[in-house]
């Protein structure tokens, strides 16, 4: 037989997916299973972004649309931005519809990066991340993010990675799976460091609509990001649309010349009643209020885990005040075991699914991904068991 692609050899079959099969067997043998590992919104998406996407399908959008999608989504995307960010662009040549982050994510690194270009991305981040950059044959440098460090890389490990093969800084704050997110200060300096450096940073900033504190700053909002920033956003989870599969680049006219012929050549274009829905989605004044609701029950979900976390003060389970997206990143280390041991334990004996920390790199081990996308009950009721559990091992 003809030899395959041998990129696909350097991706790593990830630990979640033995995981899911074991769920399912369990749940189809009749046990009760808390699932806090699915980075879904539990929130349905709102029925009058349904309605905006019915009211298309029923005029005739069911055909092919233009390939870099409908201009009345682009101009509500440059809108958004603008609202959001405080950063324009120009919807006729910086903006690209995609079939939901991953793909505004694929289109960024097929458009800047050629075999053989090293890119680097913070330790632990979502696994997507490098195995995107490893299957269009980049060199993935880890940047540590250490608990201790906020899970924000020391700027001293950004010096440490960089090579003459550098090209890319691939960022994504707030983070999944530890929901830190920078400063402006550091986010200026990293820019000028890709400055010096002359590197592109993608950012994916799928959860910045998910903050607890000061909002954060998109990382083409600081001096001079702009020209050399690629900005990776979606509807999935800030308008619980995960689903819809519909999200854009907004980028350099030159990058969006080469993310839109990446993006023709492997999916023509977003369903045109989707992007209808979408910029609905992105202007509607009642549609933003239902985003910030959603904002406040992961607000009043985090408390509850932290309240928790004081309450039992275990030094089994350490929690980090997660500042974005929803998830917390809990640091089991103290337990002495692997993360794929902990959650597969987890889920044997007392029927609660976390991902295994070390799904997101090296860094993540001894960690464990919970997900406060799920009914407070289950929160409260999943945080409980875990905390217990830990404290008999
Ligand atoms: C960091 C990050 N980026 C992108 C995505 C994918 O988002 P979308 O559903 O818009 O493709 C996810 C989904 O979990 C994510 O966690």
């Amino acid at each position: 037989m003809r030899s395959l692609n041998e990129q696909f050899e350097l991706i790593r079959q990830s630990p979640t997916v033995s995981l899911t099969d074991r769920i399912m067997a369990l749940k189809a043998g009749g046990k009760q299973i808390i699932s806090l590992q699915v980075g879904d919104p539990d929130f349905g998406t709102h029925p009058s972004i349904a309605e905006a996407a019915l009211n298309a399908m029923q005029q005739g959008q069911t055909h092919y649309g233009p390939s870099n999608g409908t201009l009345e989504l682009r101009q509500a995307i440059a809108h958004k931005l603008q609202r959001d960010e405080g950063v324009s662009y120009d919807p006729a040549s910086e903006i690209l519809v995609t079939n939901g982050g991953i793909h505004a994510y694929y289109t960024a690194m097929q458009s800047i990066l050629n075999p053989g270009d090293d890119v680097l991305i913070p330790d632990p981040s979502w696994a997507t991340h490098s195995n995107m950059a490893t299957m269009l044959r980049g060199r993935v440098i880890r940047v540590p993010a250490p608990a201790e460090n906020g899970f924000i890389p020391h700027f001293e490990s950004w010096l440490k990675a960089l090579t003459p093969k550098s090209k890319i800084i691939v960022l994504n704050y707030p983070s999944n799976p530890t929901g830190a997110y920078p400063t402006r200060d550091y986010l200026q300096k990293l820019q000028d460091f890709a400055k010096e450096n002359n590197l592109w940073i993608v950012s994916d900033e799928v959860y910045g609509s998910l903050y607890y504190g000061e909002k954060p700053t998109s990382a083409a909002a600081v001096d001079g990001a702009k020209e050399r920033t690629l900005l990776v956003q979606s509807l999935s989870k800030s308008y619980a649309m995960t689903g819809w599969r519909v999200g854009f680049l907004a980028a350099p006219a030159q990058i969006i010349s080469n993310a839109l012929k990446a993006s023709q050549n492997s999916i023509t274009c977003v369903a045109p009643f989707i992007q209808k829905a979408a910029a609905f989605a992105l202007t509607d004044p009642a549609v933003q209020e239902v985003t910030a609701s959603m904002r406040a029950a992961y607000a009043r979900r985090r408390e509850l885990v932290l309240r928790l976390a004081r309450e039992y003060e275990s030094d089994r389970v350490l929690v980090s005040p997660s500042m974005g997206a929803f998830y917390f990143f809990l640091d089991m280390r103290p337990l002495k075991m692997t993360s794929v041991e902990i959650c597969e334990k987890l889920l044997d004996d007392v029927g609660v699914a976390l991902v295994p920390g070390s799904a997101f790199g090296e860094q993540g081990e001894g960690f464990a991904r919970l997900c406060i996308a799920a009914s407070d009950e289950d929160v409260e009721a999943g945080f409980r068991k875990v905390i217990e559990w830990a404290e008999k091992q």
